[in-house]
C-alpha cells in the first residue's frame, strides 16, 4: 500500500513562488494527473514528492510517514522525465540495469528483472542498442522500463509523452494506461495537455499559479468546473463564454447576454436566486449549443449566421455569428448547414454554466 499525502506544501525558489499551499491525497494505486499551463508548478510538485526539492513549508507523507528529510533513494519513487534522460554511451540493457547494479542486486536477478520488464514493454530486441539508435517511442519505453525495473512504490512522470509525434502520443497514452492497470502502482503524471489528462487520469488536479484549483475525476472536472480557469482550460473546442446578467421576471430566472436571453429550468434557478445581479459570465459547451435550420418550437434560440465550419474527428462544429458575439455550436449530422447559412442555436439550458466575473467562481 502506498499513499502519498501533500499537506499545505509550499515551495519558493528565492522570491519565486513555484508551489503554494498544495494539499492533495493520492490513494494507493491511483493514477493522478497534475494538469495546468506552463509554469504553474507541476514539475516542482513532482520533484517535491521525489525528494529532489525540499518544501519551504508543509509536509509530504508517504504511507503516513513524513518524508520531508528523506532523499530520493530512501523514498522508493521512480521518476520518468520528459527528455527520457537516458545515458547515451550505455546500451539499453545497461541503462535499464544501472539502478539495480548500483544497489548491488545479484547479476542473475538483474538479468531476470530486465528480461521481465523488457518483455512487458516489448523492447527485448533492443537491449544491445545505444539510445541514439532508437526512435522516440522506443526511447520512451526504455525510460519506462528503467523506472519499472526498480519496482518503485510510486511512479512520478513528467510529461513523458511530450517528445513524441502526435499519433504515437495517442497510442502511448493507451499503452501507459494499460500498463497502469497491470502494475496498479500509485502514479503522479504531469501534463499540460488536457486531452491527455482526460483520457488517462483516475483523478485530475488542475493547477494554476502554483495552486491546485480543482481536484476531481475527468467527468467532474468537465461537467462541473469550479471556476472560469478550469472551465476554459478543459474541453475541445473550448467552452463559449459570454458576459451576462441574471434576473427574475414573472417568477422565472433568466440570463441575458447582449445577443440572447434564456429562461432557466427551475432546478437551476433556485440555488441561483441569492447570487443574481452581479457581473456574470455565461458558459456554454459547444455540444450544449445545437445548430438547427428551422426555428425550434417553444424555446428561445438565438439566430445567427455560420461563419466557419470546423471538423473535429467525426464531429462538426459551426462558429455562428450572433451579431455581438460568436458562439461555437454543435452541428448534428442531419443538419445540412454551410458557411453563410442563417441558423438558430438551441442552447441546452439544463447544462449551462454561470460564473461570477470578479472571483471567477462557478455559481452553477
Ligand atoms: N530551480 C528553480 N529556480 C528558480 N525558479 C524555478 C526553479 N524551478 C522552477 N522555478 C519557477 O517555478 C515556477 C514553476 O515551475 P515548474 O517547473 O514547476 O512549472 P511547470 O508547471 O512544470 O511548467 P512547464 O509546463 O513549463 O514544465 C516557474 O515560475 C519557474 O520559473
Ligand atoms: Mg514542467
Amino acid at each position: 500500500m502506498t499513499e502519498v499525502f501533500l499537506e499545505g506544501v509550499t515551495k519558493y525558489f528565492g522570491k519565486v513562488r513555484a508551489v503554494e499551499d498544495v494539499t492533495l491525497r493520492i490513494g494507493h494505486g491511483e493514477f493522478i494527473v497534475l494538469l495546468g499551463p506552463s509554469g504553474c508548478g507541476k514539475t516542482t510538485t513532482l520533484r517535491l514528492i521525489a525528494g529532489l526539492e525540499k518544501p519551504t513549508r508543509g509536509n509530504i507523507y508517504i504511507d503516513g510517514h513524513v518524508v520531508n528529510d528523506l532523499g530520493p533513494r530512501e523514498r522508493n519513487v521512480a521518476m520518468v522525465f520528459q527528455d527520457f534522460a537516458l545515458y547515451p554511451h550505455m546500451r539499453v540493457f545497461d541503462n535499464i540495469a544501472l539502478c539495480l547494479k548500483v544497489r548491488k542486486v545479484p547479476k542473475d536477478e538483474i538479468r531476470r528483472r530486465v528480461r521481465e520488464v523488457t518483455e512487458l514493454l516489448e523492447i527485448s530486441d533492443l537491449l544491445d542498442r545505444k539510445p541514439t539508435e532508437l526512435s522516440g517511442g522506443q526511447k520512451q519505453r526504455v525510460a519506462l522500463a528503467r523506472a519499472i525495473v526498480r519496482n518503485p512504490s510510486v511512479y512520478l512522470m513528467d510529461e513523458p509523452l511530450s517528445n513524441l509525434d502526435a499519433l504515437l502520443r495517442v497510442k502511448m497514452r493507451v499503452e501507459l494506461r494499460r500498463l497502469h492497470e497491470r502494475l496498479r502502482a500509485t502514479t503522479v503524471y504531469v501534463t499540460h495537455d488536457q486531452a491527455e489528462a482526460m483520457v488517462m487520469a483516475d483523478r485530475i488536479a488542475v493547477m494554476n499559479n502554483g495552486r491546485i484549483v480543482q481536484v476531481g475525476t475527468p467527468n467532474e472536472i468537465y461537467e462541473n468546473p469550479l471556476n472560469l480557469f478550469v472551465a476554459e482550460f478543459v474541453g475541445t473546442p473550448p467552452m463559449n463564454f459570454m458576459s451576462c446578467k441574471a434576473g427574475v421576471s414573472g417568477g422565472e430566472v433568466f440570463v441575458e447576454t447582449e445577443a440572447f436571453r434564456l429562461t432557466l429550468p427551475r432546478e437551476l434557478a433556485d440555488p441561483l436566486k441569492g447570487e443574481l445581479g452581479g457581473d456574470l459570465v455565461l458558459g456554454v459547451r459547444p455540444e450544449d449549443a445545437i445548430v438547427t435550420k428551422e426555428a425550434p418550437k417553444g424555446v428561445e434560440a438565438p439566430k445567427g449566421r455560420v461563419v466557419l465550419i470546423q471538423r473535429l474527428s467525426g464531429t462538426l462544429y459551426a462558429a455562428v455569428d450572433l451579431g455581438v458575439s460568436t458562439i461555437t455550436a454543435f452541428v448534428p449530422s442531419t443538419a445540412r448547414v454551410g458557411r453563410g447559412d442563417e441558423v438558430y442555436v438551441r442552447i441546452n439550458t439544463a447544462k449551462i454554466h454561470l460564473f461570477d466575473r470578479g472571483s471567477g467562481k462557478a455559481l452553477l
